[in-house]
């Protein structure tokens, strides 16, 4: 199985960074294929045919996912280029979990409405730094991943 986390941060080295290592790490462990790439509005998806797994996902910044996430939703072909595919969904905020799950994880599972979201995850104020977290994000995933 081929995955991809296609993510978005302002930063290197932050939370997401580490995130999104450790969810590689450990569907690697699983013996799952994993790249990683950033997001960008305007780019071509095409490349995601390569993949059966997607995991997209991004910090909050004023209320809102990133701009580049957010851009590439309504303005590139990832929607249509995620049909099909296994999902999994993440944002990371500094908020708390409860407020991350009802204000920002919406922004990107409404969009992706029709589409098999398989997991969802915010990690906010009381996980997003502990490692813990983020492996028990990819068991799940792995999990409930057809293989
Ligand atoms: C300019 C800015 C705006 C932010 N706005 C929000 C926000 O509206 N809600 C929230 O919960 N967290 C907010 N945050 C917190 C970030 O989502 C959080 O720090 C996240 O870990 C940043 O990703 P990084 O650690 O990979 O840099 C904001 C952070 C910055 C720098």
């Amino acid at each position: 199985m081929n995955a991809i986390i296609l993510f978005d941060s302002h930063s290197s080295g932050g939370a997401t960074d580490r995130i999104i290592d450790t969810i590689g790490q450990e569907l690697a462990k699983r013996d799952i294929y994993v790249e990683k790439g950033k997001v960008l509005p305007n780019a071509d998806y095409s490349f995601l045919d390569e993949f059966d797994l997607i995991l997209l996902g991004s910090p909050i910044y004023n209320l809102r996912l990133s701009e580049n996430l957010a851009g590439a939703i309504i303005q590139s072909n990832l929607l249509a280029k995620l049909d099909g595919k296994q999902i999994a969904l993440f944002v990371i905020c500094g908020g708390p979990e409860l407020s991350a799950d009802l204000l920002y994880l919406p922004q990107l599972q409404i969009p992706l409405l029709n589409k098999n979201i398989i997991a969802k995850k915010a990690f906010g104020m009381s996980c997003k730094n502990d490692p813990e977290s983020a492996v028990s994000f990819a068991e799940e995933i792995y999990e409930k991943a057809a293989k």
